[in-house]
C-alpha cells in the first residue's frame, strides 16, 4: 500500500483542476491512464495473451502491424470514444483522424497517439510503450483534418508510458515533467518521479548507426567525434545505446541524460526522417523541454514546426541540452558552408579546456 503517497488522480486534481478546462483535462488523463493499464496488462501476458507474432495487415505508415499495435489502438480508441472528453482522435495506426460520433459525446480536446511504440521489440520481450498528445478541439462543430495540424507548442498535455520491468507513465501538462509508477496489485499510478530534470551534459548517445552512410555531414561529424572519444576533439569517452523503442530511449534520457537522434537521412528520400511529428516528435519534444532538455530537427525546434500532414515525418534530435545545442550548431555551420571548430563558451575545446 502507498498510504499518503500521491496518486495520478490526486496529482491532477491538485495541479490542473482549477485551470481552463482543467477538470476535463484531468479526467481525460485518468482515461489515458486506464488505457495504459489495459495495454500494460496485455503486453505483460506476452505469447499467453496472443499479443506476439505478426499480422498480415500493413498500416498507413507502410509497416506490417503486430497484434499489440492493433489491440493497443483499440484500447485507446474505445477509451476516448466512451470517455466523452475528446472531439476526435488520430493514431499512427489509422489512415485518417476521425470525429467522435453519436451516441458518444464530444469533449473539448483532440487526442493523438502512437498506441504502441517500439513494436519491433514485442516478440523479443524488450520494453515498448505508448505516446500521446492532447490538443484543444475547435469550440464548435466536428473537427476536420486541419484542426489536428497544430504545432507542438499548442499541446495542452503529452506523455508516454513504458511497459518494461515496471509500467511507468510520464506526463506533462506544461508545469514540468512528472513520472508515475504503476502499483500493479492495487492498480494505481503513484507519483514516483516529480519534476524530472534531464542533466544538461551527457556522455551517452543513441542512434541507429547502421544508417550512417545515409546521414548528413553534421550528424556524421558529431557521432564521429563521440566515437573518437578521449583521443578526439571531445577529449572524453562516450557510450552508445540503441533500444529501437523511442519511449525506452527517452525514458533513459529522463533518468540519466543522453542524446537521442533519428536524423534526416537519404535512405528513403520521400521521408525526411523516421519518426512521426504528431505522435512521436511533438509529445516527446514537449516532455523533454519541460524536463529542461531540448528537441530539434537539427535546424528547427520541433515544437515550432507547422504540420502539413497528419502522418508527417521529421528528423528528431533530443535530450541533454548542451549536446543537442552542439548538434544544432553543427547543422548551422554546415548550412553556412563553414568548417570552423565549435566555439560555444561552455565547450570550447580550444579556449576553455585547452591551453
Ligand atoms: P513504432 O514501433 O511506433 O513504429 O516506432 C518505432 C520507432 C521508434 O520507437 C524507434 O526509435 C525507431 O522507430 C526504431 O527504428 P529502427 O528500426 O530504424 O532502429
Ligand atoms: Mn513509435
Ligand atoms: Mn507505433
Amino acid at each position: 500500500m502507498h498510504l499518503g503517497r500521491t496518486t495520478l488522480s490526486k496529482f491532477l486534481i491538485e495541479n490542473i483542476s482549477g485551470t481552463q478546462d482543467g477538470a476535463a483535462l484531468a479526467a481525460l488523463l485518468v482515461d489515458v491512464a486506464a488505457a495504459v493499464k489495459a495495454i500494460s496488462a496485455l503486453s505483460a501476458k506476452g505469447a499467453l495473451g496472443g499479443a506476439t507474432g505478426t499480422l498480415d495487415t500493413i498500416n498507413v505508415q507502410g509497416e506490417t502491424q503486430k497484434p499489440l499495435d492493433v489491440l493497443s489502438n483499440t484500447a485507446f480508441v474505445n477509451t476516448f470514444q466512451l470517455g466523452g472528453l475528446v472531439a476526435g482522435v488520430a493514431s499512427e495506426e489509422m489512415d485518417d483522424p476521425f470525429p467522435i460520433q453519436p451516441p458518444h459525446t464530444r469533449g473539448p480536446f483532440l487526442a493523438i497517439f502512437d498506441p504502441l511504440d517500439g513494436s519491433s521489440n514485442i516478440d523479443s520481450n524488450v520494453s515498448v510503450g505508448s505516446i500521446f498528445s492532447i490538443l484543444r478541439a475547435p469550440e464548435t462543430g466536428e473537427p476536420v483534418l486541419q484542426d489536428y495540424l497544430q504545432p507542438g507548442v499548442k499541446q495542452v498535455a503529452a506523455g508516454y508510458s513504458v511497459y518494461g520491468p515496471a509500467t511507468l507513465m510520464v506526463i506533462t501538462v506544461g508545469n514540468g515533467t512528472h513520472g508515475f509508477t504503476l502499483d500493479r496489485e492495487v492498480g494505481n499510478f503513484i507519483l514516483t518521479h516529480p519534476n524530472m530534470q534531464i542533466p544538461a551534459d551527457t556522455n551517452e548517445f543513441a542512434i541507429n548507426t547502421s544508417n550512417e552512410r545515409f546521414w548528413e555531414p553534421p550528424v556524421t561529424r558529431y557521432i564521429g567525434e563521440c566515437k573518437a572519444g578521449k583521443t578526439g576533439p571531445r577529449e572524453r569517452d562516450f557510450n552508445m545505446r540503441w533500444i529501437a523503442s523511442m519511449v525506452a530511449e527517452v525514458h533513459r534520457i529522463m533518468m540519466r541524460g543522453g542524446i537521442f537522434m533519428y536524423p534526416r537521412d537519404t535512405k528513403d528520400v520521400s521521408k525526411p526522417g523516421r519518426l512521426r511529428l504528431m505522435y512521436e516528435a511533438n509529445p516527446m519534444g514537449f516532455i523533454v523541454e519541460q524536463a529542461g532538455g531540448r528537441a530539434s530537427t537539427g535546424r528547427e525546434r520541433i515544437l515550432d514546426i507547422q504540420p502539413d500532414l497528419i502522418h508527417q515525418r521529421v528528423p528528431v534530435i533530443l535530450g541533454s541540452r548542451n549536446e543537442v545545442d552542439r548538434v544544432v550548431h553543427y547543422h548551422a555551420q554546415y548550412d553556412a558552408g563553414s568548417d570552423q571548430p565549435y566555439e560555444s563558451p561552455l565547450f570550447n575545446e580550444r579556449g576553455l579546456y585547452r591551453p
